[in-house]
């Protein structure tokens, strides 16, 4: 497995993608990398289309140079969240925000390009390496008594160390076509806040905020909980988010030694 990073190439930049594809000739490409401030891509749309959607083109028309399978990785932001039951694979994408507008796009392109294309939409991700909600709640639980949290959108924390086993069983089984792959079960971003909280023994209090209480520039579905069905059908069954969220605290508040 080799990884590259936004040093190694600009998604944007057509011929570099091409050139490091053909030099490192993978069976697989699993693209992960996108401009993923939602906030930031309501203010810059243009920049979101060039990264997330021309972007992942690029890598698509290099794959399909060298003959190398896809692995897309997209958003249950492509869904409206005006549904009450887990979104299926072929419900139908209604995108809000720029951000999931760019991921909805980039999935029907890529699809157009390399019919045999592997889409992955997952959703709330949180692991190590980088900025996640259990960290700003850690981070804000440090030095507040009490934390408002937003309790009307509802979604499936995902850990990252899951999603990437579950990714690489998926390129094992030679999947191709739209699939859900989250940490199962579903919460709030409160209940989420609560759970982290107790989990980390704090003795913060978390209150239940709205949507409307905490207005940010880009809208986010009020449910986008996604089926894992399509897993499911594969033999993949991912952990429940709650015992990730544990594995996860265990790991980030273990004492150094
Ligand atoms: N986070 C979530 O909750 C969530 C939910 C659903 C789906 N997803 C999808 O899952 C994937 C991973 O998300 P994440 O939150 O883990 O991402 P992330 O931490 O924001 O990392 C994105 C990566 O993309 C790179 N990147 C940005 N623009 C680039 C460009 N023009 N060319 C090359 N590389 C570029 C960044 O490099 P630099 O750091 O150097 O800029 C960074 O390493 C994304 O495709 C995202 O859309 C995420």
């Amino acid at each position: 497995m080799t990884p590259f990073s936004s040093g190694d190439a600009d998604l944007r930049d057509a011929k570099r993608v091409q050139q490091l594809v053909q030099e490192a000739c993978p069976d697989w490409i699993v693209l992960a990398a996108a401009y993923t401030d939602v906030d930031g891509c309501e203010g810059n749309p243009e920049l979101a289309f060039s990264v997330n959607r021309d972007g992942a083109v690029n890598i698509t028309a290099a794959a399909k140079q060298t003959g190398a399978r896809l692995l897309f990785l997209s958003s249950d932001y492509v869904f409206d969240g005006r549904k009450t039951a887990p979104y299926e694979t072929d419900d139908t994408r209604n995108p809000q925000s720029v951000y999931g507008r760019t991921k909805a796009e980039a999935e029907i392109k890529l699809l157009a390009l390399m019919p045999d294309c592997c889409i992955v939409r997952t959703s709330w991700l949180f692991g190590g390496g980088g900025k996640c909600f259990p960290d700003s709640i850690l981070k804000l639980a440090a030095t507040r008594p009490a934390l408002d949290v937003v309790n009307d959108q509802r979604g499936s924390p995902t850990y990252t160390v899951d999603l990437a086993r579950a990714l690489i069983q998926l390129c094992r089984k030679n999947a191709s076509g739209i699939l859900h792959a989250t940490n199962a079960g579903d919460c709030t971003w409160f209940e989420l806040a609560q759970e982290i909280i107790r989990g980390a023994g704090l003795p913060t209090i978390v209150r239940p905020l709205s949507s409307q209480q905490m207005a940010r520039p880009a809208p986010r579905p009020a449910y986008s909980v996604l089926s894992p069905a399509s897993m499911h059908r594969l033999h993949i069954e991912m952990p429940a988010w709650r015992d990730a969220l544990r594995r996860y605290l265990e790991r980030r508040l273990r004492p150094a030694i």
